[in-house]
């Protein structure tokens, strides 16, 4: 990883951090802040590669001001359409007359909704193969539809070997945020494009024959060493399977009785030789958190109480979280509680049994109110079959 403003001799860092931002996307909650990452390519001609959210306009056509040193840029490569990306495109037009915008086809109609303009005349439209030739720096530009939207390019810099990556390889967090780079950006990727799995397979695969020296993505740091680690995990996350063994327990409580049974259950898997427990109070943990490591481990146990013949809120948006995501291929299994009636385990079952490869445990754990000598029990079993 690298916190560059040079990123080769002739590739310039000039992005920006943003660290007012409490929701991301409207949210995702990021503490340590975003960044919307930009690059000035210095060849004979100079590109400029995407621009930044709309709030930070001014001092980003400052960086690239200072970097071009009196130069002007002939072009602004616009790999992703999302405002986080797009939002600065009509002041840099407006900044730098003689620049043309260069992106897929699917852009230009996005730039008319966003900007009541595509930019007709100062406009080049690429797809995939094609090349734009600077002097010293050959861009070439790779299809990426969905990747996390229908018009993404990501570009390969043939001369310094960069892939910019547009959202791919990104993470939530400012460039200076010190903190581990894989959680931040499994968060991310779990979040905002997990379902698009087959999508970034494809990418990936693309990938593969090009001969990388760094990957620069819209958001968190420069990748520049050891790549063979990010591309793998990209793989697992991509492909959905299981990064870690492990088991998550994801768990809503009103009085603290359900959370006396996750409690316990966690101890009696720690005991049991179980390498990492992760628990969450989906009433009050990070959501995007929660959700990333039921796709980072391969075991989830959901426990919750009935609530209005159904199950809890929480537990229910939790659920919805991944289903959007497209939550396949691991073991889950419930813990239910009812003092009266309890339904939650079935309603569960429910929303979750359309999923693709999910194995549900044999041992439902019903807890009556509170745990018991008999509902400890059921516990024991499922820890037996869970480990
Ligand atoms: Fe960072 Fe899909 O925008």
């Amino acid at each position: 990883m690298a916190n560059l403003k040079e990123i080769t001799p002739t590739v310039k860092y000039v992005g920006v951090n943003d660290y007012d931002i409490d929701l991301f996307e409207g949210q995702f909650d990021v503490p340590n802040g975003m960044c919307y990452n930009s690059y000035l390519i210095l060849g004979d001609k100079t590109a400029v590669m995407d621009s930044v959210d709309g709030h930070f306009t001014e001092e980003w056509i400052g960086n690239i001001k200072e970097a071009l040193g009196g130069k002007e840029p002939d072009y602004l490569v616009v790999q992703h359409m999302e405002p986080d990306h797009s939002g600065s495109i009509a002041d840099f037009m407006e900044a730098f007359p003689k620049a043309t915008v260069v992106s897929s086809a699917k852009s230009f109609p996005m730039m008319k909704a966003f900007f009541g303009t595509d930019f007709a005349g100062r406009s080049k439209t690429v797809a995939e193969g094609d090349t734009l030739e600077l002097g010293g720096h050959t861009l070439s530009f790779i299809g990426a539809p969905m990747v996390h939207w229908p018009e993404v390019i990501m570009t390969y810099d043939k001369e310094d070997k960069l892939l910019f990556s547009a959202d791919g390889f990104g993470k939530f967090g400012a460039m200076d945020a010190d903190e581990e780079w894989i959680d931040e950006a499994r968060r991310y990727y779990i979040g905002i494009v997990a379902k698009f799995g087959a999508q970034v397979q494809a990418v990936l695969k693309k990938a593969a024959g090009l001969d990388i020296a760094k990957i620069c993505p819209l958001h968190g740091p420069v990748l520049c060493e050891n790549l063979g680690y990010y591309i793998d995990l990209y793989n697992k996350w991509s492909s959905f399977a299981v990064e870690e063994e492990g088991i998550l327990i994801a768990y809503t409580s009103v009085y603290g009785n359900t959370r006396h049974a996750v409690e316990t259950l966690a101890e009696k898997l720690e005991k049991g030789g179980c390498p990492k427990v992760a628990v969450y109070d989906l009433a009050r943990d990070d959501m995007a958190a929660a959700v990333a490591d039921a796709f980072r481990f391969g075991k989830v146990v959901l426990a919750t109480t009935t609530y209005n013949g159904d199950i809890f809120p929480a537990m229910k948006d939790y659920i919805n979280h991944l289903l959007d995501r497209a939550f396949q291929g691991r073991t889950v299994a419930f813990i239910e509680n009812g003092a009266w009636g309890p339904v939650a385990a079935k309603k569960m079952l429910g929303m979750l049994e359309g999923c693709k490869e999910l194995t549900f445990a044999e041992n439902i754990v019903t807890v009556k109110g509170a745990l018991n000598a008999e509902s400890e029990g059921a516990l024991d079993a499922l820890v037996e079959e869970l480990l």
